[in-house]
């Protein structure tokens, strides 16, 4: 399962890279306004320096809703770097501007999914990524794993190439739940990425070994 990083946080991209385990970013309009990234250029420019990090994908998401507008932005993203994935929101223009990106061999990341039926009209659209968002659906007591497995499945059982990016990832459990249920990618916070390393018999187990080779060497 590759692991993307969600945030738009240099510092946090830089140091989930530096671990070595980093296949990628996501990001989002409420990510960038939380790192205080004001204006279309800077936007970019930020957009440009997270790619210089990674050297893995990275999603940019569109903020138009119509098709003529969405199809303008993601050919002005896509055209910032190599790496860019363009983010399309799962709406119905949304579904028509992924089918263009498609044609053009501009990839793209269906953004707010939360139905098997929409990930399935993202697949069929030709999206790179299909991004069913768990943690919004734990929220109002829905089953966000079950959903990103009911679309493995889907995807699975009629060839789809679409890669399921698990979203709205909260905590390390739904990222060992994405790996049980197959997701392809899991977009997490940094502490949750953390979190998978830590084990109680590890830490006690490494400074049992570090006392008995002093024990012997002084
Ligand atoms: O990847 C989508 C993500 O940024 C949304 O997360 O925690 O706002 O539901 P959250």
């Amino acid at each position: 399962m590759k692991f993307f990083i969600d945030t738009a946080n240099l510092e946090q991209i830089r140091e989930a890279h530096d671990m070595g385990v980093l296949d990628g970013v996501t990001t989002n309009p409420s990510l960038m306004a939380k790192e205080g990234i004001k204006g279309v250029e800077n936007q970019r420019k930020h957009y440009i320096d997270i790619c210089n990090i990674v050297q893995g994908d990275v999603s940019a998401e569109v903020i138009s809703t119509d098709y003529a507008g969405m199809i303008r932005e993601g050919e002005e993203l896509a055209a910032l770097n190599p790496h860019i994935v363009v983010k399309v929101p799962c709406i119905a223009d949304g579904i028509k501007a992924i089918k263009y990106f498609s044609g053009k061999g501009i990839r793209t990341n269906c953004t707010l999914v939360f139905s098997t039926g929409q990930a399935l009209l993202a697949a069929k659209a030709g999206a790179t990524y299909v991004s069913p968002f768990v943690g919004r659906l734990d929220d109002i007591s829905e089953d966000g794993i079950a959903l990103v497995g009911q679309i493995v499945e889907m995807y699975r059982y009629y060839g789809y190439t679409t890669q399921v990016l698990a979203a709205s990832i909260r905590s390390t459990r739904h990222i060992i739940q994405c790996v049980e249920v197959g997701a392809d990618v899991a977009t997490c916070p940094l502490s949750a990425i953390k979190g998978l390393l830590k084990h109680p018999l590890t830490d006690s187990g490494l400074q049992k070994f570090l006392e008995d080779y002093k024990s012997i060497n002084g």
